[in-house]
């Protein structure tokens, strides 16, 4: 039985991330953060709102450690996480295999680490719940289904899955937020790795249609970002700053704030310009600079005669004495962006009678 009360939740939060390399050699993808908050963390409030407290989040041995510590017991969720370690990347159904032993017969919704729903789930597993399929998976238009996994429907039933299709049937793409029931386990176990080498979850859904289960899908309402590259990684931070509302609890001196702003506690702004929608972090240091819109400023960081617009600065970064504007940047903790002394540079001309010579 599905019924939403055994629901257990499974965020999946290891993998490679070489598309966000090298953000990923040294920390996870999943707290690289949007708005100032860790990407994982929307996805376990999610399932706290849909009424689902007992969390299971995989986790790969390199980064697992940072996962942990960010996310605790889960009781500032108000939920119950337990980790699980995947020995390898090996695929999306592999991960589910990993969890078996956590999650054991009851149903689950399955969440991608790196993804934002920004309707949240409730009425998927409540819909879960009432209908009591095998899966529910969710679906959202795409201008470019070769990209994606695509889904074909006959009846309104899951037909077909295929991954990047060369010839798509659909714009159906598959988000990362599944529903099943304990029968998945059954269906990763009976596939082959693909040839990238990988136990895909598309296999594995298709192994449940193909054995005459029942596979439902929904179109999600909303938007839908999985944040797993730069530019969609901006993309969520834009639209996640989209719904902020502006607050000042630091320190303004000589400054203007202009539109929706948050300032943390501690931050300093010192003849500076702010346009939200923007996140000033805690402690943050912002001097005689100009922050433009959809920019999130981690905590400590430093902005010191520069200008910054759509990009995120994770904690402890800094950027100063720049001659030019930094746009669409996404910049690791602790890393420094700086002008070097300026070289006296020399020009040689051999100029004939008339001519018009323009230097920078
Ligand atoms: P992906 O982004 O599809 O894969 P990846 O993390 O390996 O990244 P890339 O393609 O850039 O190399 O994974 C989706 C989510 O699932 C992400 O949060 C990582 C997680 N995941 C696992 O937990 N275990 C796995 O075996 C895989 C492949 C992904």
């Amino acid at each position: 039985m599905s019924g939403a009360s055994n629901l257990k939740g499974l965020i999946l939060s290891g993998g490679k991330g070489t598309r966000l390399r090298p953000i990923t050699y040294t920390s996870a993808k999943q707290l690289v953060p949007v708005a100032n908050t860790p990407v994982l963390f929307f996805g376990i409030r999610s399932m706290v709102e849909a009424g689902i407290s007992e969390i299971g989040i995989i986790i790969a041995p390199e980064t697992g450690g940072e996962i942990r510590e960010a996310v605790g017991d889960g009781s500032q969720f108000g939920a119950q996480v337990t980790f699980i370690e995947q020995d390898s990347p090996a695929g999306l159904a592999h991960a589910v295999l990993t969890a078996e032993p956590f999650l054991g017969s009851d149903p689950f919704v399955m969440y991608l680490g790196d993804n934002l729903l920004q309707g949240g789930i409730k009425g998927l597993v409540d819909r879960f719940s009432a209908d009591s399929p095998d899966a529910l998976i969710l679906l959202t238009e795409v201008d470019d289904p070769q990209s994606f996994g695509i889904v074909e429907l006959e009846d309104g039933k899951v037909a077909r899955l295929v991954e990047k299709p060369k010839e798509p049937k659909s714009n159906l793409a598959l988000v990362g937020v599944y529903l099943f029931t304990a029968q998945i386990h059954d269906a990763a176990r009976a596939i082959e790795p693909s040839p990238r080498g990988e136990l895909e979850i598309t296999d594995a859904i298709q192994h449940l249609v193909n054995t005459g289960q029942t596979v439902l899908s929904e179109v999600v309402e909303g938007w839908w970002k999985d944040t797993g590259k730069l530019a969609d990684m901006l993309e969520a931070n834009r639209l996640v700053l989209d719904t902020l509302h502006g607050s000042n609890r630091g320190t303004l001196i000589d400054s203007e704030v202009e539109g929706r702003v948050v300032v943390a506690e501690g931050a300093v702004l010192e003849r500076a310009v702010v346009r939200g929608p923007a996140v000033i972090g805690e402690g943050a240091r912002i001097v005689d600079a100009y922050i433009g819109p959809y920019t999130a400023i981690g905590e400590g960081c430093v902005v010191d005669h520069a200008e910054l617009e759509n990009s995120i600065l994770l904690d402890g970064s800094s950027i100063s004495h720049m001659d030019s504007r930094v746009e669409g940047s996404l910049i690791g903790r602790g890393a420094k962006v700086e002008r070097g002394p300026k070289m006296p540079s020399a020009i040689r001309l051999l100029i004939g009678d008339s001519s018009h010579v323009r230097l920078p």
